[in-house]
Protein backbone atom coordinates (compact mmCIF):
# COMPACT_ATOMS: atom_id res chain seq x y z
CA UNK A 1 0.00 0.00 0.00
CA UNK A 2 1.57 3.55 -0.57
CA UNK A 3 2.48 5.25 2.06
CA UNK A 4 0.16 8.22 1.57
CA UNK A 5 -3.59 7.67 0.50
CA UNK A 6 -6.77 9.73 0.33
CA UNK A 7 -9.99 8.26 -0.06
CA UNK A 8 -12.59 10.56 -0.89
CA UNK A 9 -16.37 9.92 -0.96
CA UNK A 10 -18.44 12.59 -2.48
CA UNK A 11 -21.53 10.47 -1.62
CA UNK A 12 -20.86 10.28 1.93
CA UNK A 13 -18.92 14.08 2.38
CA UNK A 14 -15.80 12.42 4.02
CA UNK A 15 -12.01 11.30 3.24
CA UNK A 16 -10.06 9.68 4.85
CA UNK A 17 -6.07 10.15 4.85
CA UNK A 18 -3.79 7.42 5.18
CA UNK A 19 -0.56 8.52 6.26
CA UNK A 20 2.47 7.86 8.39
CA UNK A 21 3.66 10.31 11.46
CA UNK A 22 1.06 12.69 10.72
CA UNK A 23 -1.18 13.41 13.38
CA UNK A 24 0.79 16.76 15.06
CA UNK A 25 0.67 18.32 11.78
CA UNK A 26 -2.65 17.50 10.63
CA UNK A 27 -3.95 19.06 13.91
CA UNK A 28 -2.37 22.24 13.34
CA UNK A 29 -3.67 22.48 9.89
CA UNK A 30 -7.01 22.11 11.14
CA UNK A 31 -6.30 24.43 13.70
CA UNK A 32 -4.81 27.18 10.81
CA UNK A 33 -8.29 26.73 8.88
CA UNK A 34 -10.38 26.90 11.76
CA UNK A 35 -11.05 29.86 14.66
CA UNK A 36 -11.29 27.19 17.73
CA UNK A 37 -10.65 24.07 17.87
CA UNK A 38 -11.41 21.65 20.73
CA UNK A 39 -8.84 18.49 20.76
CA UNK A 40 -10.27 15.79 22.86
CA UNK A 41 -7.69 13.15 23.05
CA UNK A 42 -7.25 10.00 24.79
CA UNK A 43 -5.35 10.34 28.21
CA UNK A 44 -3.40 7.57 27.83
CA UNK A 45 -1.69 8.93 24.81
CA UNK A 46 -1.63 12.79 24.78
CA UNK A 47 1.95 12.82 25.48
CA UNK A 48 3.04 11.40 22.11
CA UNK A 49 1.71 14.92 20.20
CA UNK A 50 3.45 18.61 20.37
CA UNK A 51 0.04 20.21 19.16
CA UNK A 52 -0.43 21.67 22.30
CA UNK A 53 1.05 24.88 22.45
CA UNK A 54 -1.33 26.63 19.79
CA UNK A 55 -3.31 29.46 20.87
CA UNK A 56 -6.57 28.39 19.11
CA UNK A 57 -6.62 24.57 20.08
CA UNK A 58 -8.36 23.65 23.69
CA UNK A 59 -7.31 20.32 24.82
CA UNK A 60 -9.43 18.09 26.64
CA UNK A 61 -8.08 14.78 27.98
CA UNK A 62 -10.51 11.99 28.71
CA UNK A 63 -9.61 8.79 30.57
CA UNK A 64 -10.95 5.93 27.98
CA UNK A 65 -12.78 2.89 27.90
CA UNK A 66 -16.08 1.70 27.25
CA UNK A 67 -16.85 3.24 30.43
CA UNK A 68 -17.00 6.72 28.71
CA UNK A 69 -19.90 5.98 26.58
CA UNK A 70 -22.51 7.04 29.15
CA UNK A 71 -25.33 9.37 29.65
CA UNK A 72 -22.80 10.71 31.99
CA UNK A 73 -19.59 10.91 29.58
CA UNK A 74 -21.82 12.77 26.84
CA UNK A 75 -22.89 15.44 29.38
CA UNK A 76 -19.29 15.89 30.82
CA UNK A 77 -18.32 16.56 27.35
CA UNK A 78 -21.30 18.34 25.84
CA UNK A 79 -21.02 20.40 29.12
CA UNK A 80 -16.97 20.90 28.89
CA UNK A 81 -17.78 22.49 25.22
CA UNK A 82 -20.66 24.38 26.25
CA UNK A 83 -18.42 25.78 29.20
CA UNK A 84 -15.68 26.71 27.26
CA UNK A 85 -17.95 28.92 24.59
CA UNK A 86 -18.24 25.99 21.78
CA UNK A 87 -19.90 28.18 18.59
CA UNK A 88 -21.02 26.94 15.37
CA UNK A 89 -17.58 27.83 13.80
CA UNK A 90 -15.83 25.22 16.63
CA UNK A 91 -14.57 21.93 15.31
CA UNK A 92 -14.04 19.03 17.26
CA UNK A 93 -10.90 16.45 16.44
CA UNK A 94 -10.84 13.44 18.41
CA UNK A 95 -7.87 11.11 18.89
CA UNK A 96 -8.43 8.30 20.53
CA UNK A 97 -9.62 4.70 20.04
CA UNK A 98 -12.89 3.69 19.24
CA UNK A 99 -14.90 4.49 23.05
CA UNK A 100 -13.50 7.71 22.35
CA UNK A 101 -14.69 8.04 18.75
CA UNK A 102 -18.21 7.13 19.59
CA UNK A 103 -18.68 9.61 22.03
CA UNK A 104 -16.97 12.46 20.42
CA UNK A 105 -18.82 11.95 16.90
CA UNK A 106 -21.73 11.77 18.64
CA UNK A 107 -21.14 14.76 20.85
CA UNK A 108 -20.13 16.69 17.87
CA UNK A 109 -23.66 16.00 15.80
CA UNK A 110 -25.33 17.39 18.78
CA UNK A 111 -23.94 20.24 20.32
CA UNK A 112 -25.53 23.23 18.75
CA UNK A 113 -27.15 20.72 16.14
CA UNK A 114 -23.74 19.82 14.49
CA UNK A 115 -20.39 20.61 14.57
CA UNK A 116 -17.74 19.87 11.94
CA UNK A 117 -15.48 16.93 13.01
CA UNK A 118 -12.55 15.23 12.43
CA UNK A 119 -11.47 11.51 13.55
CA UNK A 120 -7.93 10.15 14.12
CA UNK A 121 -8.35 6.86 15.26
CA UNK A 122 -5.36 5.41 17.34
CA UNK A 123 -6.29 1.60 17.97
CA UNK A 124 -6.10 -1.02 15.44
CA UNK A 125 -9.99 -1.37 15.95
CA UNK A 126 -10.40 2.15 15.59
CA UNK A 127 -8.16 2.17 12.65
CA UNK A 128 -9.74 -0.74 10.71
CA UNK A 129 -14.00 -0.28 11.75
CA UNK A 130 -15.39 2.06 14.03
CA UNK A 131 -13.53 5.21 12.19
CA UNK A 132 -14.69 4.43 9.18
CA UNK A 133 -18.92 4.64 8.17
CA UNK A 134 -20.07 7.69 10.24
CA UNK A 135 -21.74 5.84 13.42
CA UNK A 136 -21.59 7.15 16.79
CA UNK A 137 -23.29 6.67 19.89
CA UNK A 138 -23.47 5.60 23.88
CA UNK A 139 -24.97 3.04 25.57
CA UNK A 140 -27.80 2.62 27.99
CA UNK A 141 -29.12 0.06 30.71
CA UNK A 142 -30.82 -1.82 27.80
CA UNK A 143 -28.12 -2.43 25.65
CA UNK A 144 -24.81 -1.24 23.37
CA UNK A 145 -25.07 1.65 21.34
CA UNK A 146 -28.72 2.70 21.83
CA UNK A 147 -28.14 6.67 21.70
CA UNK A 148 -26.04 7.79 18.53
CA UNK A 149 -26.58 8.80 15.23
CA UNK A 150 -25.27 8.60 11.57
CA UNK A 151 -22.74 11.61 11.09
CA UNK A 152 -19.56 11.37 9.17
CA UNK A 153 -16.27 12.84 10.48
CA UNK A 154 -15.11 15.80 7.49
CA UNK A 155 -11.98 13.99 7.59
CA UNK A 156 -10.38 10.47 8.94
CA UNK A 157 -6.54 10.40 9.67
CA UNK A 158 -4.95 6.81 9.97
CA UNK A 159 -1.58 7.12 10.99
CA UNK A 160 -0.05 3.72 12.12
CA UNK A 161 2.77 4.93 13.81
CA UNK A 162 0.29 5.35 16.65
CA UNK A 163 0.09 1.78 17.35
CA UNK A 164 3.63 0.60 18.41
CA UNK A 165 2.39 1.46 22.51
CA UNK A 166 -0.99 -0.34 21.56
CA UNK A 167 -0.80 -3.54 23.73
CA UNK A 168 -1.41 -6.91 22.42
CA UNK A 169 -4.91 -7.27 23.82
CA UNK A 170 -6.21 -4.58 22.22
CA UNK A 171 -3.84 -5.43 19.00
CA UNK A 172 -6.33 -8.66 19.04
CA UNK A 173 -9.48 -7.25 19.57
CA UNK A 174 -8.54 -5.00 16.54
CA UNK A 175 -7.75 -7.91 14.42
CA UNK A 176 -11.29 -9.87 15.48
CA UNK A 177 -12.64 -6.69 13.09
CA UNK A 178 -10.26 -7.21 10.10
CA UNK A 179 -11.16 -11.18 10.30
CA UNK A 180 -14.89 -10.21 10.45
CA UNK A 181 -14.18 -8.19 7.25
CA UNK A 182 -12.67 -11.23 5.35
CA UNK A 183 -15.20 -13.50 6.62
CA UNK A 184 -18.37 -11.89 5.40
CA UNK A 185 -16.94 -10.42 2.30
CA UNK A 186 -13.17 -11.52 1.10
CA UNK A 187 -12.54 -15.30 0.46
CA UNK A 188 -9.06 -14.51 -0.94
CA UNK A 189 -8.25 -11.81 1.94
CA UNK A 190 -9.24 -14.86 4.46
CA UNK A 191 -6.50 -16.90 3.05
CA UNK A 192 -4.05 -14.07 3.02
CA UNK A 193 -4.79 -13.74 6.95
CA UNK A 194 -4.19 -17.37 7.45
CA UNK A 195 -0.56 -16.92 5.70
CA UNK A 196 0.33 -13.71 7.72
CA UNK A 197 -1.15 -13.92 10.79
CA UNK A 198 1.99 -14.05 12.54
CA UNK A 199 3.57 -11.19 10.92
CA UNK A 200 0.09 -8.91 11.48
CA UNK A 201 0.19 -9.77 15.14
CA UNK A 202 3.94 -8.36 15.61
CA UNK A 203 2.87 -5.22 13.99
CA UNK A 204 4.79 -5.95 10.47
CA UNK A 205 4.48 -2.86 8.60
CA UNK A 206 3.56 -3.99 5.45
CA UNK A 207 1.10 -6.61 6.09
CA UNK A 208 -0.17 -4.12 8.63
CA UNK A 209 -0.53 -1.48 6.14
CA UNK A 210 -2.60 -3.77 3.52
CA UNK A 211 -4.80 -5.65 6.45
CA UNK A 212 -5.83 -2.09 7.57
CA UNK A 213 -6.56 -0.59 3.73
CA UNK A 214 -8.32 -3.51 2.53
CA UNK A 215 -10.22 -4.03 5.80
CA UNK A 216 -11.26 -0.39 5.29
CA UNK A 217 -12.35 -0.84 1.53
CA UNK A 218 -14.44 -3.82 2.54
CA UNK A 219 -16.21 -1.60 5.02
CA UNK A 220 -16.16 1.24 2.63
CA UNK A 221 -18.17 -0.94 0.50
CA UNK A 222 -21.28 -1.83 2.71
CA UNK A 223 -21.56 1.99 4.10
CA UNK A 224 -21.58 3.25 0.35
CA UNK A 225 -24.52 0.60 -0.35
CA UNK A 226 -26.32 1.41 2.77
CA UNK A 227 -25.48 4.65 4.47
CA UNK A 228 -27.90 4.35 6.90
CA UNK A 229 -28.83 0.48 7.02
CA UNK A 230 -32.35 0.18 5.67
CA UNK A 231 -31.23 -3.01 3.42
CA UNK A 232 -32.63 -6.42 4.58
CA UNK A 233 -30.05 -7.79 1.58
CA UNK A 234 -26.43 -9.61 1.54
CA UNK A 235 -25.15 -5.79 0.46
CA UNK A 236 -26.83 -4.02 3.95
CA UNK A 237 -24.48 -2.36 6.06
CA UNK A 238 -25.70 -4.98 8.65
CA UNK A 239 -23.68 -7.86 7.32
CA UNK A 240 -20.66 -6.13 9.28
CA UNK A 241 -22.62 -6.59 12.54
CA UNK A 242 -21.57 -10.81 11.99
CA UNK A 243 -20.86 -12.15 15.14
CA UNK A 244 -22.21 -8.55 17.49
CA UNK A 245 -25.75 -9.71 17.74
CA UNK A 246 -24.10 -12.28 20.36
CA UNK A 247 -21.53 -10.31 20.74
CA UNK A 248 -22.89 -6.66 22.11
CA UNK A 249 -25.09 -9.05 24.19
CA UNK A 250 -22.03 -10.78 25.94
CA UNK A 251 -20.59 -7.43 26.18
CA UNK A 252 -24.00 -5.85 27.75
CA UNK A 253 -24.46 -8.39 30.20
CA UNK A 254 -21.12 -8.32 31.70
CA UNK A 255 -21.49 -4.58 32.09
CA UNK A 256 -18.53 -4.06 29.82
CA UNK A 257 -15.90 -5.23 32.31
CA UNK A 258 -14.95 -8.94 31.50
CA UNK A 259 -14.49 -8.55 27.59
CA UNK A 260 -13.31 -6.13 25.25
CA UNK A 261 -15.56 -5.32 21.78
CA UNK A 262 -12.50 -7.19 20.21
CA UNK A 263 -13.13 -10.58 22.67
CA UNK A 264 -16.68 -10.39 22.90
CA UNK A 265 -17.56 -10.42 18.90
CA UNK A 266 -15.05 -13.16 18.55
CA UNK A 267 -17.10 -15.48 20.16
CA UNK A 268 -19.92 -13.91 18.71
CA UNK A 269 -18.24 -14.75 15.52
CA UNK A 270 -17.64 -18.31 16.31
CA UNK A 271 -21.25 -18.69 17.96
CA UNK A 272 -22.74 -17.28 14.91
CA UNK A 273 -20.75 -19.33 12.57
CA UNK A 274 -22.06 -22.62 14.83
CA UNK A 275 -25.32 -21.10 14.31
CA UNK A 276 -24.68 -20.46 10.47
CA UNK A 277 -23.58 -24.29 10.17
CA UNK A 278 -26.68 -25.49 12.88
CA UNK A 279 -28.80 -24.11 9.82
CA UNK A 280 -26.90 -25.54 6.98
CA UNK A 281 -26.00 -22.44 5.67
CA UNK A 282 -22.04 -22.78 6.45
CA UNK A 283 -20.30 -26.53 5.89
CA UNK A 284 -18.75 -28.46 9.00
CA UNK A 285 -15.25 -27.74 7.11
CA UNK A 286 -15.47 -24.45 6.65
CA UNK A 287 -16.53 -23.64 10.57
CA UNK A 288 -13.81 -25.87 11.36
CA UNK A 289 -10.94 -24.07 9.41
CA UNK A 290 -12.25 -20.95 11.11
CA UNK A 291 -12.02 -22.26 14.42
CA UNK A 292 -8.67 -23.15 14.16
CA UNK A 293 -7.85 -19.98 12.54
CA UNK A 294 -9.28 -18.31 16.26
CA UNK A 295 -7.14 -20.64 17.96
CA UNK A 296 -4.30 -20.32 16.21
CA UNK A 297 -4.75 -16.17 17.13
CA UNK A 298 -6.08 -17.00 20.49
CA UNK A 299 -9.22 -15.17 20.29
CA UNK A 300 -11.90 -15.98 22.46
CA UNK A 301 -14.32 -18.80 21.41
CA UNK A 302 -16.55 -19.15 23.85
CA UNK A 303 -18.61 -18.11 27.07
CA UNK A 304 -21.09 -19.68 29.30
CA UNK A 305 -23.27 -17.32 29.01
CA UNK A 306 -24.54 -18.23 25.05
CA UNK A 307 -26.05 -20.99 27.15
CA UNK A 308 -27.94 -19.10 29.54
CA UNK A 309 -31.84 -18.22 28.86
CA UNK A 310 -31.32 -14.43 30.01
CA UNK A 311 -29.48 -14.28 26.46
CA UNK A 312 -32.12 -13.97 24.35
CA UNK A 313 -34.16 -11.35 26.76
CA UNK A 314 -30.63 -8.77 25.57
CA UNK A 315 -30.35 -10.30 21.99
CA UNK A 316 -34.44 -9.40 21.62
CA UNK A 317 -33.42 -5.66 21.46
CA UNK A 318 -30.99 -5.76 19.08
CA UNK A 319 -31.09 -2.89 16.95
CA UNK A 320 -31.61 -5.24 13.37
CA UNK A 321 -34.86 -7.12 14.79
CA UNK A 322 -37.96 -6.68 13.24
CA UNK A 323 -41.48 -8.01 13.06
CA UNK A 324 -40.59 -10.18 16.02
CA UNK A 325 -37.80 -12.02 14.32
CA UNK A 326 -34.35 -12.03 15.62
CA UNK A 327 -32.39 -11.26 12.78
CA UNK A 328 -28.78 -12.16 12.49
CA UNK A 329 -26.20 -11.68 9.39
CA UNK A 330 -24.54 -15.27 9.04
CA UNK A 331 -21.96 -16.60 6.63
CA UNK A 332 -22.88 -18.95 3.85
CA UNK A 333 -19.01 -19.45 2.83
CA UNK A 334 -15.88 -17.95 4.10
CA UNK A 335 -15.87 -14.57 2.28
CA UNK A 336 -19.78 -14.51 1.80
CA UNK A 337 -22.97 -13.28 4.20
CA UNK A 338 -26.68 -13.09 4.14
CA UNK A 339 -28.95 -11.39 5.75
CA UNK A 340 -30.98 -14.34 8.37
CA UNK A 341 -34.94 -13.11 9.71
CA UNK A 342 -36.62 -16.88 9.99
CA UNK A 343 -35.44 -17.03 13.79
CA UNK A 344 -37.95 -16.24 16.25
CA UNK A 345 -36.87 -16.22 20.30
CA UNK A 346 -37.49 -19.71 21.21
CA UNK A 347 -35.93 -21.22 18.17
CA UNK A 348 -32.78 -18.87 18.96
CA UNK A 349 -32.87 -20.50 22.56
CA UNK A 350 -32.48 -24.29 21.02
CA UNK A 351 -30.27 -23.58 18.68
CA UNK A 352 -28.03 -22.25 21.45
CA UNK A 353 -28.37 -25.33 23.35
CA UNK A 354 -27.60 -27.44 20.52
CA UNK A 355 -24.35 -26.05 19.16
N1 LIG B 1 -18.96 3.28 15.40
C1 LIG B 1 -18.69 2.11 14.84
O1 LIG B 1 -18.97 1.88 13.65
C2 LIG B 1 -18.00 1.04 15.65
C3 LIG B 1 -17.49 -0.10 15.03
C4 LIG B 1 -16.77 -1.02 15.80
C5 LIG B 1 -16.60 -0.80 17.16
N2 LIG B 1 -17.13 0.32 17.74
C6 LIG B 1 -16.95 0.60 19.16
O2 LIG B 1 -15.56 0.80 19.42
C7 LIG B 1 -15.32 0.58 20.80
C8 LIG B 1 -14.04 -0.17 20.98
O3 LIG B 1 -12.97 0.60 20.49
P1 LIG B 1 -11.46 0.33 20.95
O4 LIG B 1 -11.19 -1.13 20.91
O5 LIG B 1 -10.60 1.24 20.20
O6 LIG B 1 -11.51 0.67 22.52
P2 LIG B 1 -10.92 1.87 23.42
O7 LIG B 1 -11.23 3.17 22.87
O8 LIG B 1 -11.40 1.55 24.80
O9 LIG B 1 -9.34 1.62 23.36
C9 LIG B 1 -8.78 0.47 23.93
C10 LIG B 1 -7.68 0.82 24.95
O10 LIG B 1 -6.54 1.30 24.26
C11 LIG B 1 -6.09 2.57 24.80
N3 LIG B 1 -5.42 3.24 23.68
C12 LIG B 1 -5.95 3.94 22.65
N4 LIG B 1 -5.00 4.24 21.74
C13 LIG B 1 -3.83 3.77 22.23
C14 LIG B 1 -2.48 3.78 21.74
N5 LIG B 1 -2.16 4.27 20.54
N6 LIG B 1 -1.52 3.20 22.52
C15 LIG B 1 -1.85 2.63 23.71
N7 LIG B 1 -3.09 2.57 24.22
C16 LIG B 1 -4.07 3.14 23.47
C17 LIG B 1 -7.35 3.18 25.34
O11 LIG B 1 -7.08 4.13 26.37
C18 LIG B 1 -8.08 1.95 25.91
O12 LIG B 1 -7.56 1.63 27.18
C19 LIG B 1 -16.54 -0.17 21.33
O13 LIG B 1 -17.31 0.67 22.14
C20 LIG B 1 -17.30 -0.55 20.08
O14 LIG B 1 -18.69 -0.62 20.29
C21 LIG B 1 -17.82 1.24 17.01
ZN1 LIG C 1 -17.51 -4.24 16.24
Amino acid sequence: MQNNLFIKNKKLNTSILIKKNYISTFVKNIAKKNEKVFCVVDSKIKNKFNFIKEKNIKIITIECGEKIKTIYGYKNLAEKLIKNNVNRKSVLVAIGGGTLGDLAGFVSSTVLRGLDFFLIPTTLLSQVDSSIGGKNGINTTYGKNMLGTFYQPKEVLIDISVLNTLPNKEIKSGYAEIIKHALINDYNFFCWLEKNIDKLLKLNKSILEKAIYKSIMIKLFYVRKDEKETLINSQSRAMLNFGHTIGHAIESHYNYKKFNHGEAISIGMITEAKISNYLGLLSSNELYRILIHFKKCKLKIFDKFIKEKKIINIINKDKKNFNDSINFSLINKIGSSIFYNKLDKDKVYKILQNI
